[in-house]
């Protein structure tokens, strides 16, 4: 995908970036996203409690989120930094660790099928719902132009492009849903869809000769899907002291995808592990995360529910592997402006429109699971997991910092990640 504009060029990979003080992470990323002095500012004193009081109601504190960069990214053809806002570990390197085995082949090439956005009006009491269905579809450009006439979107060379409707069978009888499709650019969309839902419903009305009631966007945005493939070498699931091949690895992440197209508890936790990534990068950028979740799972509950990814075997013995997900977020509007930190997110990210963004979104997504799939079906999640919570519970039994590594390691290699067995050690190689 292109956006058109020159993109920063700038190497992703940044090797023992993990291993190195927040302070010379952050100079770092400055220095590789030439961030301006406002979002460097940002990233270095990141409350504001100011903020948070506009940001919602009854305020009376902020919770604070980790802000991290995952590495390694190449999304079509450039290197990217991908920021990540989420409390637990494992996840940050889980993405950092998916986009560096699929940037041996190129990384991620992705598309988006196009930010539309669908609001639905409910019609209740239509006595002949399949005629006023007809009704509704003759009316089409009177319905297209009145919602582009509520003010928003078009302007920027948006706005509502066509309208579907559906008879819906409910417990409560059938009922008339008209559905307009609306290109929302750059925009996330639900303000300025809800807007046209409103500003229609007397017409859907009359059309009818039923009740209008709900008037509100479908956050099931399979009109705004974005994809991502990478192909990933067998050979870079190798390692000197196990026991597979990379070959054997390829084929039970194929067989792992398998198990989650067959079975919903799988699936669920399969993509659990996809919205990794997704919210992460949503809560950096202070995108709705709930619209996102919404909206991958009911996608991936169409014709029952299963996988937003896939694998399977290239005629070249390559681990090919696919998402597709709805990814309703935006570039413009919403609270990201309005927070210097997700500006900050959303400078190092670089992007400049949301098909650019969304396509991010669908990568990391992918690199997530991909890194996922290749721990769980080799040495299990809980030994990587293990090392970076025993570093937590070293610091949190008071461990100085210059032996947290130390107490962590010797926790890890005695199977006794405790905050118990953490002070004895530190009392231990303290003396
Ligand atoms: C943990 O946050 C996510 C995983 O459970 C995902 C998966 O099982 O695929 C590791």
């Amino acid at each position: 995908m292109s956006s058109g504009r020159e993109r920063r060029r700038m190497n992703s990979r940044i090797s023992g970036f993990y291993k190195q003080g927040v302070p010379d992470r952050l100079d770092e990323i400055v220095e590789r996203c030439d961030l301006s002095a406002e979002a460097t500012e940002a990233l270095r004193d990141s409350t504001d409690l100011d903020l948070a009081d506009r940001l919602s109601e009854n305020v009376v504190g902020s919770v604070t989120l980790p802000l991290s960069v995952a590495t390694n990214f190449t999304v079509d053809g450039e290197d990217v930094l991908v920021p990540m806002a989420v409390e637990e570990s494992s996840v940050v390197a889980a993405a950092s660790h998916g986009a560096r085995m699929a940037r041996e082949t190129g990384g991620f090439s992705t598309s988006v099928s196009g930010p539309y956005m669908v609001a639905q009006i409910q019609a209740l009491d239509v006595p002949d719902p399949r005629a006023a269905r007809v009704r509704l579809l003759d009316a089409r450009s009177r319905l297209v132009a009145e919602a582009n006439d509520q003010g928003v979107l078009v302007s920027h060379g948006g706005g509502c492009e066509d309208v579907e409707v559906r008879v819906v069978d409910t417990p409560e009888g059938e009922m008339v849903v008209t559905h307009l499709v609306v290109n929302v650019q750059d925009a996330m969309g639900a303000n300025a869809v809800n807007t046209m839902a409103e500003g229609v419903a007397p017409t859907v009305e009359e059309i009818t000769g039923g009740e209008v009631s709900l008037r509100i966007l479908s956050n099931l945005a399979d009109h705004r899907v974005a994809r991502a493939h990478c192909r990933v070498d067998p050979a870079e699931f190798e390692r000197e002291d196990a026991d597979l091949t990379g070959e054997a690895v390829r084929d039970r992440i194929v067989d792992a995808w398998a198990f989650a197209v067959g079975d919903p508890y799988r699936a669920a936790t399969h993509n659990k592990g996809v919205m990794n990534g997704v919210d992460a990068l949503a809560t950096a950028t202070l995108n709705d995360w709930r619209a996102l979740e919404a909206g991958a799972h009911a996608y991936a509950a169409l014709g029952g529910y299963g996988p937003l990814t896939s694998y399977e075997v290239d005629d070249e013995g390559m681990l090919s592997c696919s998402i597709e997900v709805p990814i309703q977020v935006g570039t413009v509007g919403g609270a990201t402006h309005a927070h210097p930190t997700s500006k900050a997110a959303m400078e190092i990210l670089d992007v400049d429109s949301a098909d650019e963004f969304a396509g991010v979104f669908a990568a990391l997504g992918l690199a997530e699971n991909l890194a996922s799939m290749r721990a769980l079906v080799t040495e299990g999640i809980q030994s990587g997991h293990m090392k970076l919570h025993a570093k937590n519970v070293a610091a949190e039994a008071g461990a100085p910092e210059d032996l947290v590594d130390e107490v962590a390691a010797r926790m890890v290699a005695e199977d006794d990640v405790r905050q118990g067995r953490a002070r004895e050690l530190v009392d231990e190689l303290g003396a």
